[in-house]
């Protein structure tokens, strides 16, 4: 396990994958029935983004800080929790900061450090609970929820040339468990053909109800670049194309560095 989320905390994928998790869970919450989160990737919750790691590599000069200094209004939601959290929030720290009394969050990660930095995190918090526990595995083992509703972010690291091949079959066993759970994917796009193949996959499973949404700063066309990046979510929430399509016309220009092929798309890839 090679891959540290600190280096990467806050750059563009962070600023996209965050600011439509928010946005979901937000839609998820005009319910009043409680809500089971499962985030299967969970990093280790906050970043310091003066720490070396992140100076480093400088991305979030690049994606959060360029935001904070020209919020846009469909991102003042996301920017606003942002700022109130003080550490850049990771996933688990976003999501705990929207939950209601009476929802539930369950984390995994399998980074020693990072787990043990989580677990301190969230000491005595009765409603989250760390597993430091295998992210495929947790699917089986954690759900359905008994509250019948919820959200999954899967958010691994694409460390390994399968990654894309691993997701499609996570997503596939875990709605299987998981009927009407909401589930969110987060993918790279470094070149074409990974994507297209994992969108083909999940249209073939049969699965309905499935939208992917991605963020391109430029084309796709060098395989040893992150040239981009997709969420795809299952059972997406009422209005989730116009919502996610006003929050990606406020990233790109802001996020994109003008060059050739910047784009956003919203696209279906199985009907209702
Ligand atoms: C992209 S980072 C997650 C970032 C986090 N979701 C966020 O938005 O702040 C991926 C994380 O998955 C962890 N990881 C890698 N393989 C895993 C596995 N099989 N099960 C659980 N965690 C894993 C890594 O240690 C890393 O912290």
């Amino acid at each position: 396990m090679n891959y540290r989320h600190a280096f990467h905390a806050g750059n563009f994928a962070d600023c996209m994958k965050h600011a439509l998790l928010a946005w979901l869970l937000r839609a998820m919450m005009r319910k009043s029935t409680p809500l089971f989160v499962l985030d299967t990737h969970a990093g280790r919750g906050q970043y310091d983004l003066t720490d070396t790691p992140a100076q480093r590599t400088g991305e979030a000069e690049r994606g959060i800080q360029r935001l904070l200094r020209d919020p846009r209004p469909a991102l003042f939601h996301y920017l606003d929790l942002v700022r109130s959290l003080g550490l850049y929030p990771g996933s688990p720290n976003l999501i705990r900061a929207l939950l209601r009394p009476g929802d539930r969050l369950a984390c995994c990660e399998l980074h020693p450090e990072d787990a043990e930095a989580l677990r301190q995190l969230f000491h005595r918090d009765e409603q989250v609970s760390v597993h430091r526990r295998d992210a495929w595995e947790a699917l089986g083992a954690l759900l359905p929820p008994k509250e019948k509703r919820g959200l999954v972010l899967i958010d691994g690291p694409f460390e390994e040339p399968d990654e894309f091949t691993r997701l499609a079959n996570g997503l596939i066993a875990g709605h299987r468990r998981f009927g009407n759970g909401v589930f969110v994917a987060w993918y790279p796009i470094k070149h074409r053909a990974p994507v297209r193949a994992f969108h083909t996959a999940m249209k073939d499973s049969g699965i309905r109800d499935i939208v992917a949404v991605e963020l391109l700063l430029r084309e796709p066309l060098d395989p040893g670049r992150l040239n981009g990046c997709g969420l795809l979510v299952i059972n997406p929430p009422y209005q989730f194309e116009a919502g996610a399509d006003a929050l990606l016309e406020a990233l790109l220009p802001i996020l994109g560095d003008r060059e050739a092929g910047e784009a956003l798309v919203v696209s279906r890839i199985s009907d209702e």
